[in-house]
């Protein structure tokens, strides 16, 4: 079986859902249940044996200790994390606290594990930790696409916390020889993406008749990924990746964000006309730019795709479609986070 952590967030609880639609190898999910943790998303896999859910902490080294004693997992697959940039802006902390503290923690906790594995069981061994593009820092027009030696060079607190929590893990490999893998992927969307991110932000407020904001001139760049194909990177990298390295992930969709936008407002216009008959594209707001805001994004992933033979499925046409589709027909998912509903049917299930 694997382990796997931040499984009831947007790309955690797509990963675990996709792996068990492929195969049949049991699952672990240790989530903090942190406003971004909804057990609503794993709720199809409620009476399923092959899914066992925990709330808990990956700070707490007992915890991950007793679990994985428990459990012999042969991988973990760590997407904990505090992840939205504003947040990160507004209150560091938490950032320090889960993804530099609680990575480091969890290594330990991984690492005491592995080191009392039979020879067979410790070769097989893997960690894999997923990260993102942000600390690479920020790119200029023209600067060719962020490939594995790029200089780390994050600039929000959100990036920093991510490059620090990848150091923890490149060392615990060179130091202790725990076999790790690293992912570095661009800006993910689709389904169970918490709406204060920027894709389900805009279908959710446009439906709302809320304004659309856009951040400064609109005119930063985002190197966009279906999330199933960032699973199905996972997947092939747990399965072949070359122990220490790192991989970057992405699907070569560069766009702006006010491209983003239109397409999704055209979308909908087509989909779930407004009752006026106006385009949605007359909500569009532009707000004050967020502080420190990384231009533009870009990922080089000629590494994944020739070494490990890895492509993504979708274009940004064919998922971004999907995307809206499936907020379009998952409006009770929608209304119960934004209610914070999610919270007590939480409480409810897990008393
Ligand atoms: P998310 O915020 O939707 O989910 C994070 C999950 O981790 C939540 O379920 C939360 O409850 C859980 N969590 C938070 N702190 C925890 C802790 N201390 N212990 C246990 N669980 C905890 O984030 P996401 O967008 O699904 O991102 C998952 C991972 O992928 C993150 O590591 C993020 O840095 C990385 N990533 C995200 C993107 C993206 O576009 N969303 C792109 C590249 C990489
Ligand atoms: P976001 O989804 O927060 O991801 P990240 O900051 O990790 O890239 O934002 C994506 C882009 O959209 C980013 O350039 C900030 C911008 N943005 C807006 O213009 N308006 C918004 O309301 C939000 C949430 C983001």
């Amino acid at each position: 079986m694997i382990l796997v952590t931040g499984g009831a967030g947007f790309i955690g609880a797509n990963f675990v859902l996709d792996w068990l639609a492929v195969n049949d190898e049991p699952v672990i999910t240790l989530d903090k249940l942190t406003y971004a943790g909804n057990v609503e998303n794993l709720h199809s896999l409620q009476n399923d044996p092959r899914h066992t859910l925990v709330q808990g902490d990956i700070g707490d080294r007992d915890l991950v200790a007793q679990l994985l004693a428990t459990h012999q997992p042969r991988a973990v697959i760590n997407f904990a994390a505090e992840s939205h940039v504003d947040r990160s802006i507004h209150g560091p902390g938490d950032f320090i606290q889960t993804n530099i503290v609680g990575t480091f923690n969890l290594l330990e906790a991984v690492r005491g594990y592995w080191s009392g594995l039979a020879a067979t069981e410790k070769a097989a061994f893997r960690f894999l930790h997923v990260s993102t593009d942000e600390v690479y820092g920020s790119l200029a027009k023209d600067d060719p696409a962020f490939t594995e030696s790029n200089h780390i060079e994050p600039n929000s607190p959100y990036s920093a916390s991510k490059a620090a929590s990848d150091h923890l893990v490149r060392a615990w490999h060179h130091t202790y020889g725990l076999p790790v893998l690293t992912t570095n992927c661009s800006n993910n969307y689709g389904p169970y993406h918490f709406p204060e991110k920027l894709i389900p932000l805009l279908i959710v407020n446009s439906l709302a008749g809320k304004p659309l904001p856009v951040y400064g001139d609109g005119q930063q760049i985002r190197d966009w990924l279906y999330v199933k194909d960032h699973c199905s990177a996972i997947r092939r990298v747990l399965e072949a990746g070359r122990l220490g390295e790192t991989y970057n992930v992405g699907g070569w969709n560069e766009k702006a964000n006010l491209e983003i936008v239109h397409t999704v407002c055209s979308l909908l216009d087509e989909l779930r006309p407004r009752a006026d008959g106006q385009p949605y594209k007359e909500q569009i707001t532009y707000v004050t730019d967020r502080p420190g805001h990384d231009r533009r994004y870009a990922i080089d992933a000629r590494k994944l795709e020739s070494e490990l033979g890895w492509k993504p499925a979708e274009t940004f046409e064919t998922g971004i479609r999907k995307t809206v589709l499936w907020y379009l027909d998952n409006s009770d998912w929608v209304a119960h986070v934004q209610s914070g509903a999610y919270r007590e049917w939480v409480q409810k299930q897990y008393a």
